[in-house]
């Protein structure tokens, strides 16, 4: 048989994160000829995440405007990517998470009946419009996906639940930590001296979704400044996101405040060396959500429902809202009740191992017929309670 040709379409920082160990594993398959097409719906962003993986894409779409609406994203994403999908013809498509540009990519395949699978499948809130547009992208895209890659066993059942057949489901864990590991074995962040050399506790701020655009952001950076102004061992670094709707808010509120630290969006990189580094992380962001557990990093997570509640039965997550009051709150009784932080800070991988990536190439093998074995599903290890990690049994 010939090569079955997969195409990784991203075209967001954190699809990018997450494709690349994906796209690295395809490459040294022979079974496979792997092609990359960024839409680029972010373009900086993205543009420093393909080079840190050094991720030349086959094409390259270059949708990305100031102040897109989702309307203008998809139609761009949709029109570009039908054009791709007619020269390339492709066996299958491959596209992560739940932005635009996965749900976009997937329903053009769709019209040009090419197969689709789903890296990252199966998250779920309760509430269509939180997040907003992404828990109704993940849904449109498990209708008319193919192939999918939940990363836990939760997201498993939610699939199942849909009325996903199981024989299409192969549970990863999420190629997250396989880009982790990646990077903290192989790259060196530029960290500002300021946060390396402080003997400060760090905490690592990130927030951008689009629920929180607006007031809620405003309350987190009120409770912030209030949090820099009375803990003066405390350090707080805030990478800033691109979108000018969170950028007027957070200079606005914080400029200026002492030994808050506003920088440009990090490089993955730099990004994971100072998640390392700090206390705990206040954070609306997927990805850190699902890194900060392995590394012991507690987070308080900026909204009122999450699709990754592994964190917080793991005990290394809570969240938290938006609300200014409660933010302080959280956070400050971390920082007093030392019980209370050691409780969050065990580390526990209930996201993934590292082998997600592979374990997706295999099971395409097995989709496409290469191979008639399943690959092995991957099992979390939870914190044990002297803090030492033990796997959990199934
Ligand atoms: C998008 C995804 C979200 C993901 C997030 C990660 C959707 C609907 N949302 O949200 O799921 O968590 O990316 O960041 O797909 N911009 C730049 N340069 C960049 C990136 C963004 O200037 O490199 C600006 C643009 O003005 C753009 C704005 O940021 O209009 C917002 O980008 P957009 O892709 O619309 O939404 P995000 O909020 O980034």
């Amino acid at each position: 048989m010939s090569r079955i040709k997969v195409m990784s379409i991203f075209g967001t920082r954190p699809e990018a994160i997450k494709m690349a160990p994906v796209v690295k594993a395809l490459e040294q398959d022979a079974r496979f000829e792997s092609r990359v097409v960024a839409t680029a719906q972010h373009r900086e962003m993205l543009d420093q995440v393909m080079g840190l993986f050094e991720i030349v894409p086959d094409r390259d779409l270059g949708i990305m405007q100031a102040n897109q609406t989702l309307t203008e994203i998809t139609q761009r994403a949709l029109g570009g990517l039908e054009q791709v999908f007619l020269e390339e013809r492709p066996h299958i498509i491959l596209v992560q998470g739940d932005t635009t540009t996965a749900f976009a990519a997937t329903l053009a395949a769709f019209y040009q009946k090419v197969a689709v699978g789903h890296v990252e499948a199966g998250l779920r809130t309760d509430d269509i419009y939180n997040p907003f547009p992404e828990e109704m992208n993940r849904r449109l895209i498990s209708v008319l996906g193919d192939v999918h890659f939940p990363p836990t066993e939760l997201s498993r059942k939610h699939l199942l639940a849909s009325g996903v057949k199981p024989q299409h489901i192969y549970l990863t864990g999420n190629t997250v930590i396989d880009a982790m590991q990646h990077i903290l074995g192989a790259a060196q962040g530029a960290l500002p001296p300021a946060l390396v050399e402080t003997k400060n506790r760090v905490l690592l701020v990130e927030t951008h979704r689009r629920e929180n655009l607006g007031r809620p952001m405003e309350n987190v950076c009120k409770a912030l400044k209030r949090l820099a102004e009375e803990f003066e061992d405390v350090e707080i670094a805030f990478s800033v996101h691109r979108n000018p709707k969170v950028r007027e808010v957070v200079y606005g509120v914080l400029t200026d405040v002492p030994r808050v630290h506003l920088l440009e969006p990090m490089d993955y990189a730099s990004l994971v060396q100072l998640m390392k580094k700090s206390y705990f992380t206040l954070t609306d962001s997927g990805g850190i959500q699902e890194e900060a557990p392995s590394l012991g990093v507690p987070a308080l997570v900026l909204r009122t429902t999450t699709e990754r509640p592994e964190g917080v039965d793991a005990g290394n997550a809570r969240l938290v809202g938006t609300d200014e009051e409660t933010v302080y709150e959280a956070a400050a009784q971390l920082l007093k009740d030392a019980a209370a932080y050691k409780r969050m800070s065990q580390a526990a991988n209930p996201y993934g191992d590292g082998g997600a990536a592979q374990r997706i190439v295999q099971a395409l093998a097995h989709h496409f017929g290469l191979t008639e074995e399943r690959p092995a599903e991957f099992i979390p290890r939870a914190a044990a309670p002297n803090g030492a990690a033990h796997h959990v049994v199934a």
